[in-house]
């Protein structure tokens, strides 16, 4: 029996046990992968203050995030395809994530419907939104967030446009996947998976088939899909879609200070300092690396959240001390759930929950509530 006390446990088990195709459209960053390696390999310069002989009784890491309670503040980002790491995967997902008490984010590109997790879960999760040409199937699909009770839209800006992972080029992905002889050869090897998809019918893009104009099979989706995303996107489009969705908005996708300020003046509730895991413009920044300077520039006008890179509950604490209300994790979740399901995402919680915890008290803090840059060495400060 395998025994789990890492994210990097979890990561070997999906490896193991989810089609190369899928693992890989997990792990991948674009290009050179040199922003994606970056974003985990820069938390690792930031070092605590260690302090002794003092009450550690009582710890806390309840905090909110954009006003809404969470029992510590990470959430599980937006991630596409999420159905085919596991067979349900995103009502899975929130599953384990509403039991935990943090809050759950579906992608627009979910295989599960919005309606279906709704209809699977019994608190509101969180839908994030990719603004495409087909303004009408955006409106649609904004109404159907309220409908299913979503209580925040993350609306990522940093899509206008793919980046280009080679690993997804060269396996052909494909949801589902195409019986080539490769792939056939892999799954084989996957009987888990396999089996797990054989018994859902879960299969496509569940928000866009039959939703889209002229989408109504997987050939006319992935035509539709490529088209769709859209390169004129401006920040008008942002005031519209606030207009239309009235509630909670998070903006994703900020890595300069001066798009931060646009971020504030757009009068949304958060923003994520974001590179989309390192999956679009290699050779940006890590997140991490950009935090500061956005918190610096609009931290008091505007909720300051982060991804990309957290593999630990130390990284968490990392970036809530230079500023973050909130953490964001998307492949150490997926990588939960490619191993295990829904309790493989509780064990990835697990984990991060007991690492922020146990590092919070070492550096001689209760409440994650008193974190700040004073945790940290004074270079970081
Ligand atoms: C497999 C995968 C799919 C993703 N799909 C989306 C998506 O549909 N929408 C979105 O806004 N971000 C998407 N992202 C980016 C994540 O929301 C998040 O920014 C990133 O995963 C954070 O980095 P981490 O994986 O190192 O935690 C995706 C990331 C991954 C790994």
């Amino acid at each position: 029996m395998t025994i789990i006390t890492t994210i990097d446990d979890l990561q070997c088990l999906a490896k193991r046990r989810v089609p190369r195709m899928f693992y890989d459209y997990a792990d991948a960053g674009s290009w050179t992968e040199s922003t994606y390696r970056a974003n985990s390999a820069d938390f690792a310069s930031i070092k605590f203050r260690q302090r002794v002989a003092v009450n550690l009784a009582n710890r806390t890491l309840a905090s909110t995030m954009v006003g809404q309670a969470v029992s510590m503040p990470v959430a599980l980002a937006p991630t596409g395809l999420t159905g085919m790491q596991h067979a349900d995967g995103e009502i899975l997902a929130a599953r384990a994530a509403e039991r935990f008490g943090v809050p759950f984010t579906l992608s627009t590109m979910s295989i599960c419907s919005i309606e279906d997790v709704a209809a699977h879960t019994s608190k509101p999760f969180w839908f994030q939104l990719y603004v495409m040409k087909d303004r009408d199937f955006i409106e649609r699909l904004i109404e159907r967030a309220r409908a299913a009770g979503c209580s925040a839209l993350v609306l990522t800006l940093d899509l206008q446009v793919l980046g280009q992972r080679h690993k997804d080029i060269r396996n052909g992905l494909s949801a589902p996947p195409k019986p080539t002889r490769s792939t056939i050869i892999n799954l084989m090897t996957k009987p888990r998976w396999c089996l797990g998809m054989l018994g859902t019918r879960r299969h496509g893009f569940g928000n866009i088939v039959g939703h889209a104009k002229s989408v109504s099979d997987m050939s006319s989706l992935s035509a539709w899909t490529t088209q769709q995303f859209d390169p004129s996107l401006s920040w008008d489009d942002v005031e519209w879609i606030k207009k239309r969705w009235g509630g909670t908005l998070i903006i994703k996708g900020i890595m300069d200070p001066d798009d931060a300020r646009l971020a504030a003046d757009s009068g949304a509730d958060a923003l994520i300092v974001s590179n989309h895991g390192g999956r679009q413009l290699d050779g940006a920044q890590s997140s991490i690396a950009a935090l500061g300077p956005i918190v610096e520039a609009v931290g008091k006008r505007i909720e300051v959240h982060m991804d990309g890179g957290v593999r630990s509950g130390q990284d968490v604490l990392r970036a809530v001390a230079m500023g973050a209300r909130g953490v964001y994790i998307g492949r150490p979740f997926l990588y939960g759930l490619g191993a295990m399901g829904e309790a493989g995402v509780t064990k990835c919680l697990d984990i991060i929950r007991n690492e922020l915890d146990l590092t919070m008290a070492f550096c001689g803090l209760r409440d994650i509530q008193d974190v700040d840059r004073r945790i940290l060495l004074d270079q970081e400060r």
